[in-house]
């Protein structure tokens, strides 16, 4: 039986393209399904300016020749951040959000902000020009439990920061637990969130149940089963505050695969199959195109996309490649560990 489902573009509003070699190895995955993303800035050295924010989409329209993708940039936010850059970036259009990294909190965060005070200014300038703020939502306190730190940066950093900046229009990215999609749900339309492909997917379990599994570790790291199902709760409910944000974020494999291996999954290249598979196993194919290709562009006020994308259904499992070769290294495609029987149609 071949079933096909076509929907909107798809979009991804929180992604990692690196630079080099591995932007190039790693962009066309992207591109290839996603009609746009939100570009993460966390390179070395970070974006910071609306000017290094430009030169990075330069780099990666080159590696995408021909490719009809729009990379939706980002600032890296900085105590030393300028509120008047970061504002007329967005007004020239060459910006569609600031990052916000609680310093040390995950790869490439140490510019990242250590004294929440210091940015408060930056905030509110962004609140009165309408910049949206992506909040990459842990503490860094080494005292507290690592499946706790996202529920301790609500109470303590972003409660406060939304209390002290009305206005401010926040994206909570890669919501890991119950604690954070019940946050969401309560705030008024100015709080969403997004959800990784990989958090609908695993639970801790899968890191470190029969050995640890390095390719399923990324941050903020996969928590209880319970927390799982608050997830896929949350992007099956149809609330337009819950989207796609894949988080994919490649690392070559000698990185993940070490004594101290890097955070991140590698998921651009087989995303939209396994949602497909997973929301069909829940009952609920209609609100994939929602959830990938609706809420988020309607919270960031972008059109929706205006192509399509359409998914086949196969008989037999289809088959993804475990590694995509780049000029950085292997990098290993994220294995959802079930079947999944849905291709995209590539157009002929
Ligand atoms: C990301 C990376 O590798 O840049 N890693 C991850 O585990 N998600 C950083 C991040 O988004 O936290
Ligand atoms: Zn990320």
């Amino acid at each position: 039986m071949t079933r096909s489902l076509t929907l909107t573009r798809p979009d991804d509003f929180h992604l990692h393209l690196r630079d080099g070699a591995m932007l190039a190895g790693v962009a066309p995955e992207t591109a290839r399904h996603f009609a746009r993303a939100i570009i993460m800035p966390n390179l070395v050295p970070p974006v910071v300016t609306g000017a290094q924010a430009d030169s990075y989409r330069q780099r990666i329209m080159a590696a995408l020749p021909g490719a009809a993708f729009t990379p939706l940039m980002t600032l890296y936010l900085t105590e030393a951040s300028d509120p008047a850059d970061i504002v007329a970036a967005h007004r020239a259009g060459m910006i569609a959000a600031v990052k916000l990294y609680p310093a040390g909190a995950t790869t490439n965060s140490d510019s990242g902000v250590r004294r929440f005070d210091a940015v408060r200014p930056t905030l509110e300038a962004m609140a009165e020009a309408g910049v949206p703020l992506c909040v990459h939502g842990e503490v860094t306190d080494p005292e507290i439990d690592i499946f706790d730190r996202e529920a301790v940066f609500i109470d303590r950093v972003l409660d406060p920061i939304r209390r002290a900046t009305p206005g401010l229009r926040v994206i909570m990215e890669h919501v890991t637990t119950a604690d954070a999609v019940a946050y969401v749900q309560a705030a008024a339309s100015d709080l969403a969130a997004t959800i990784t492909t990989h958090h609908l997917i695993i639970n801790r379990n899968h890191i470190l149940a029969g050995g640890i599994r390095p390719h399923y570790y990324c941050l903020p790291v996969a928590k209880r089963e319970i927390h799982r199902r608050a997830l896929v709760h949350a992007a099956l409910s149809g609330d337009a505050r819950f989207f796609l944000g894949t988080d994919s974020a490649p690392h070559a494999d000698p990185a993940k695969e070490s004594a101290c291996g890097c955070a991140g999954c590698f998921t651009a290249t087989n995303t939209m199959p396994i949602l497909a598979e997973l929301f069909e196993r829940e009952g609920a194919l209609d609100r994939l195109e929602p959830f990938v290709a609706h809420h988020g562009a309607d919270f960031y006020g972008l059109p929706r996309n205006p192509g399509r994308l359409t998914l086949m259904r196969q008989a037999e499992p289809v088959r993804f490649p475990a590694r995509i070769e780049t000029g950085a290294g292997p990098v290993t495609v994220f294995d959802p560990g079930f079947a999944v029987h849905w291709r995209v149609s590539e157009p002929v």
